[in-house]
């Protein structure tokens, strides 16, 4: 069996041992190909991240886990994928051309431009300077359709998915044949012209959402909102988030929308303090009662029980894809010293793992053992994300696996050799199993699947 004290050395980031930092978790990621600085080789993009080999599997692994449960296990749910590009009444409809602004003032000394409800002391926070009346900025970021330039042609990139979903309501509803209460499901990208992007991919202006709406008959809303809010909360317990760093936070009377009965905010606990993972809404007729009356069609639903026509009340569990990924792997990032010395390793429930197994061969100069262990490799890669990896010592490798969450290292000896067993080395413990080779598949489809 492979040797854990073989284990080189490891400088976690700075800060105090044990502690996760945003520094910490931005330099694992850029270090090991998770998530890197847009445009890097041009000095970057400010707040804007690509997501790397593993990174993009990471968040694959979290978008599909969101939607197995969100689609996939439940009847009463359909999934969608709509068109960044709307028409721009739906805006209008929806109420952001008029209000989804931020209030900005310009420092009139040095230029810089903040928002006006960040500011104490009504001078500029960064010289001291005189700052401009605040103004209304709409953060959608306005395009052009076609070659011509004019108020025609105006689109926006949408800055939530939702409008999609309700401007599809009544496609999916009669495409799909769906009594109340069901809902659609969807992810894909919104824009925001973010005046305060920043702690690295928590807000960005260029992200991914993960929305449901959920259409329910008046006066069953309130159940099904608190139905919601369980039901995500859990979602991300399942997942691997710890108990102690997630809390909802029912929103002050003065932050509701005006259309909202009711709003939570899922919080985690990042390294810079609670803020919101997702936000479930209440958000009443609001939504179909507008977009019926400015496209004019009409978007009730017939109650066929109550035979009386009305518009559906919708339930708006919003997640963000980036977000939850950043918080499960804040969650899982761990410093432990194995064999007397310091690891890093992610914690990742396997289902996120963006490797599931790593296969390394302890002799690579033995050409009988690389092919065993190139062989069980192929076979495993056809059903999971698994490495073949025989590049370095194996402390070196398993030491690798382990910052990046690979739940199990399968190493081959010369002893697999003759007995036909190999051996199987779990990433949080680092205890060792011998298996027969042929038990493998098994093995891990019920350590990953079951
Ligand atoms: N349709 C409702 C809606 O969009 P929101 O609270 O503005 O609600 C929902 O956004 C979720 O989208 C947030 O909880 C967050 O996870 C994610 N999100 C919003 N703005 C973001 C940003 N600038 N960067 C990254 N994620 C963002």
């Amino acid at each position: 069996m492979a040797d854990e004290r073989e284990l080189e050395e490891v400088t976690p980031e700075a800060g105090k041992p044990g502690e996760v930092t945003m520094d910490k978790i931005v330099s694992l990621c850029k270090r090991r190909g998770l998530i890197f600085p847009s445009s890097e080789i041009y000095g970057g993009l400010g707040s804007t991240w690509d997501y790397g080999p593993l990174g993009v599997e990471l968040k694959n692994n979290v978008k599909r886990a969101w939607w197995q449960s969100a689609v996939y296990e439940r009847d009463d749910m359909e999934g969608l994928d709509a068109a960044i590009l709307m028409h721009p009444r739906v805006w209008e409809a929806s109420g952001h051309v008029e209000s989804f602004t931020d209030p900005l003032v310009d420092c009139k000394d040095c230029k810089k431009r903040f928002r006006a409800d960040h500011i104490e002391g009504g001078r500029c926070p960064e010289c001291g300077g005189e700052l401009t009346e605040a103004r209304q900025f709409n953060l959608m970021f306005r395009t052009h359709v076609g070659p011509v330039e004019d108020s025609a042609s105006v689109v926006y990139l949408r800055p939530e998915t939702a409008q999609g979903i309700f401007v599809n309501f009544e496609n999916v509803r009669e495409s799909m044949r769906h009594k109340l209460p069901f809902g659609i499901a969807q992810i894909g990208k919104a824009f925001r012209n973010e005046i305060t992007p920043g702690n690295f991919t928590f807000r960005t202006r260029e992200f991914e959402q993960m929305e449901i709406e959920y259409f329910v008959k008046p006066g069953e809303d309130e159940k099904w909102y608190h139905y919601w809010v369980e039901e995500r909360f859990n979602w991300y317990q399942r997942l691997g988030i710890r108990a102690d760093r997630l809390r909802v936070r029912p929103h002050a009377k003065e932050e509701l929308a005006h259309y909202a009965r009711a709003c939570v905010d899922i919080e985690y606990l990042f390294p810079m303090g609670w803020s919101e993972l997702e936000g479930i809404a209440n958000r009443t007729d609001y939504d179909l009662r507008r977009h019926s009356e400015f496209s004019k069609k009409d978007l009730t639903y017939f109650d066929e029980e109550e035979r009386r026509r009305y518009f559906p009340h919708v339930i708006e569990p919003s997640a963000g894809a980036d977000r939850a990924t950043l918080a499960f792997l804040i969650d899982a990032y761990r410093e432990d010293v194995v064999a007397g010395r310091e690891r890093v390793y992610l914690a990742l429930k396997p289902s996120l793992a963006p490797i599931k197994a790593a296969v390394l061969p302890l002799l690579r100069n033995r050409p009988e053992v690389v092919e065993m262990a190139r062989n069980l490799h192929k076979s495993l890669r056809r059903r999971w994300k698994t490495i073949y990896n025989d590049t370095a010592g194996i402390g070196r490798l398993y030491r690798r696996q382990d910052e990046i969450g690979t739940p199990f290292c399968i190493t081959i000896d010369v002893q697999s050799l003759e007995d036909k067993q190999v051996t199987v080395r779990h990433r949080d413990t680092t205890a060792q199993d011998r298996i027969s080779r042929d038990q493998v598949e098994r093995y891990l489809e019920d350590k990953l699947e079951g």
